[in-house]
Order: structure tokens, then C-alpha cells, then sequence
């Protein structure tokens, strides 16, 4: 019954198939479940950037070792969901015909795991010739498991056009590894857009570069539908490929310690609402704002996670007033950026990709264990994102940079 009252909620679109109700042991995917050992563990994967030149000698076979870090990660941490968030594909390179292509070089390792997962799309992903609709169509229809299961979660639950609200908006129900499977937590997945609108014959057009107000209105409106429907707020977290706001205002006034936001912190943080003049000045417009207030609003949203900025990785806790930021405070919302992913992109630090684990058992307490791991096996900047998240210490993050980039 619960069920069925979720899924009155739920603005299947993307053409896609009928959601039906979960089906015991049947992961035909209206939703996950937390793992029999009570946890959730996520691999976040971000700015994979397939399928840019190799520019003479530099980063030779880029996109198989790229398929290497996601191999790694994966058997480290054997996760329960993948999250791409963004950047998935450098699409400005690539011609229509070659997109999926790509993408299923991305989704080889988790189709020979069975691995269900969900994808954001950046500003890379939507191009002059790439449509991130199609991708995001082919993930839905064409990929599955070696057990034939569909594993792509990702679509789009917001109307619009394409180029005013993006197309990977929608959010993922977990339920309960036992207790009949109930409702226990939300992910909840956004479009930043940027990139370019989609038209093979035609010239490069620029698309907005931020969560648009549309689909922030979408997500204030299945948020108070759950309130009705259950009674309370759900523990959720989001996921988006450009940052917000706060994390630039945070890092410009010196809110960020090496030993209290552990990681690398190698460039002036690019954010959404940022405006490129032809002298590549990028001043802040501050469009970001609904989806700000919004994200702070939101009660038990216990992290958003973001990438975008391949130099930066750390995570940081809004809890306190930011200059030039509205709202100017965070009411203490947890913040982190990925890891660069993809040998694609800039940046030379070692790959990997950022892990998540929830607890079932610790919903409701705002527990959030988090980590970098890095294609070599190793953890950097392992931090909890709990109530004194912010003012904690940690050991520094190791910053080596790979050899041969
Ligand atoms: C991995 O971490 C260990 C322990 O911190 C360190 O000694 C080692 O050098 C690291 N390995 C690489 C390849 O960075
Ligand atoms: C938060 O986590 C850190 C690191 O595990 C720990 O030292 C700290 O005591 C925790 N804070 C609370 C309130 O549990």
C-alpha cells in the first residue's frame, strides 16, 4: 500500500516504462534498498570526460584508464548504487553517432556487476551534437545487467524544455533492507545544465548553468507530498554536477581548513550562475538562489554532492553566515565535491571517486560517513558528516599527484 502511494507521486517521463511496484528481490528499480548489513554504500563517479582527444603524447588510451579507475573503485568498494554526476562525456568532441558508444564503455564495468545506477548530466555532456535526452534514453532502454535487469534509474520528472530545465531530474526511493521494505530515504538527483543546446546542423548556442526554478518547484512540491502522505521528512541527499554558491563563498573568505574540510583546494571554485564574458570573466549572477533556499529548506538533506571543479575535493559544512550569499546561511547543510574521475579533463591528481555510506540504523541522527577513494586503493580525506562536522580535525588529505598524468 505504501508503495502504491509513492508511486502515485512519481512523474514517470522519458517515455519510459511503466514503474511498477517493487518487486521482492525483483530489482526492476522503482527504487534501492539499503544492503542486508543495514547500509547503504555509493560510489560517486564524476567529470569521467570520455571521449576527448589524446593530444599527441598526453594521456595516451585516456578512456581505458578511465575504465581502470572505475574497475578499482568498484571492487574496493563493492557499492550498492553508482552515482555518474556529470560530465560523463567531453561532448564537444564527439560526433552524434559516437555518444552511446562512450556510454557504454561507462556502463561496461557496471553491467558485468549488475550494478544499478543513476547519472546527472553537466555541462560537458550537452553539446552541439550531443543529446543528453538520447543518453540518457539509451541508459534506460538498451543497458542491462548480465541478469537482464534495466540498471539505469536515470530520467527526467520535470516538463519543460530541454534547454530551460535539463534532463536528469528526478529522485530515487530507498526503502528498508527488512521491516517489509518501508520508505526510508531519499536521493534526489538535479540538472545544473550549461554546456551547449543540442543541434547537429546548427552553431554553438549556450544553455543557462544552473537548477532552474521549475525544477525547484518540482522538487519543493514532491517534498511536501511525502510530508502529506507519510507525515514527516524523509533523510535525503542530492546530487548535482555544479556546485552551488556556497562552496565558492566559503572557500573566497577562508572558511576552509586543511585539517577541518580535509582535501585538495587547487583553483578558484567555477559554481552555477557564473556568466563568461569573451575575456573569460565569469562573474557570479547569483541565479543559483532559489535552489539554494531551496537545499537549505529542505529538512533532512543531509549532503549534496557535487563536481564540476577537478581541483577541488574536500567537504564543508554551511554554518554560517556567507558574504554575498542568499540565504546567507546554510543552517549547517553539508557540502562535498568529487573526485576527478576521468584521465579526460584537467587535472593531475591521482583518479578516484568519492564514497558515501548511510546506515540505516543511524537515519535521523545525520551520520554520513564519506571518503575519497583513489584508483590505487588508498583513502584520502575520510571525514563524518555529522553534527560537529566543520569544527572536527582530521589528518590532512594526501595531495600527490599521479605520474604520467
Ligand atoms: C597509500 O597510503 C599509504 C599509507 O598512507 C602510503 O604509505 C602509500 O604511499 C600510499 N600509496 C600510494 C601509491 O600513494
Ligand atoms: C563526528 O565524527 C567525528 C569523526 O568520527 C567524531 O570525532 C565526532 O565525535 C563525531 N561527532 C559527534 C557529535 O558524534
Amino acid at each position: 500500500m505504501r508503495h502504491a502511494q509513492l508511486l502515485g507521486l512519481i512523474a514517470v517521463t522519458a517515455g519510459a516504462a511503466v514503474l511498477r511496484p517493487r518487486a521482492p528481490a525483483i530489482l526492476n528499480y522503482p527504487g534501492i534498498q539499503f544492503d542486508s548489513d543495514g547500509k547503504l554504500s555509493i560510489s560517486v563517479f564524476s567529470d569521467l570526460h570520455f571521449g576527448e582527444p589524446e593530444w599527441g603524447t598526453h594521456r595516451p588510451n585516456g578512456d581505458l584508464k578511465t575504465v581502470g579507475v572505475i574497475n578499482s573503485v568498484l571492487d574496493n568498494e563493492h557499492p550498492n548504487l553508482v552515482v555518474l554526476n556529470g560530465d560523463l562525456v567531453s561532448c564537444e568532441w564527439v560526433a552524434t553517432q559516437d555518444a552511446n558508444g562512450l556510454i557504454d564503455q561507462i556502463m561496461a564495468p557496471l553491467i558485468n556487476r549488475n550494478l544499478p545506477f543513476a547519472a546527472t548530466f553537466g555541462n560537458h555532456d550537452a553539446s552541439k551534437t550531443c543529446s543528453t535526452k538520447s543518453m540518457s534514453d539509451h541508459m534506460w532502454y538498451d543497458v542491462k545487467g548480465t541478469n537482464g535487469n534495466k540498471l539505469s534509474f536515470t530520467t527526467q520528472s520535470v516538463s519543460g524544455d530541454i534547454d530551460q530545465v535539463g534532463w536528469s531530474n528526478y529522485f530515487v526511493p530507498v526503502y528498508s533492507s527488512t521491516n517489509g521494505g518501508d520508505l526510508k530515504m531519499l536521493l534526489w538527483f538535479f540538472d545544473s545544465k550549461g554546456g551547449r543546446k543540442y543541434q547537429p546542423t546548427g552553431v554553438d548556442v549556450g544553455v543557462p548553468n544552473w537548477v532552474d526554478e521549475k525544477v525547484v518547484s518540482w522538487f519543493r512540491d514532491t517534498n511536501s507530498q511525502f510530508r502529506q502522505q507519510y507525515g514527516r521528512a524523509f533523510p535525503s541527499l542530492a546530487f548535482v554536477h555544479i556546485p552551488v554558491h556556497a562552496t565558492n563563498a566559503f572557500q573566497q573568505t577562508g572558511g576552509r581548513t586543511e585539517t577541518t574540510n580535509p582535501g585538495i583546494n587547487d583553483e578558484s571554485i567555477g559554481q552555477q550562475g557564473d556568466l563568461c564574458d569573451t575575456n573569460g570573466n565569469c562573474p557570479y549572477t547569483g541565479s543559483d538562489t532559489p535552489f539554494m533556499k531551496a537545499l537549505v529548506e529542505t529538512e533532512g538533506l543531509m549532503g549534496v554532492f557535487s563536481g564540476h571543479d577537478h581541483l577541488v575535493d574536500w567537504c564543508m559544512k554551511w554554518s554560517k553566515n556567507l558574504p554575498d550569499t542568499t540565504p546567507a546561511n546554510g543552517n549547517g547543510l553539508n557540502i562535498c565535491f568529487n573526485r576527478h574521475s576521468g584521465y579526460g579533463g584537467y587535472g593531475d591528481y591521482s583518479r578516484g571517486a568519492r564514497q558515501i555510506i548511510v546506515e540505516e540504523g543511524k537515519l535521523g541522527q545525520d551520520v554520513v560517513e564519506t571518503w575519497i577513494r583513489l584508483e590505487n586503493g588508498n583513502i584520502s580525506g575520510h571525514v563524518s558528516l555529522n553534527s560537529t562536522f566543520g569544527t572536527d580535525q582530521y589528518p590532512k588529505a594526501d595531495g600527490t599527484k599521479s605520474s604520467g598524468a
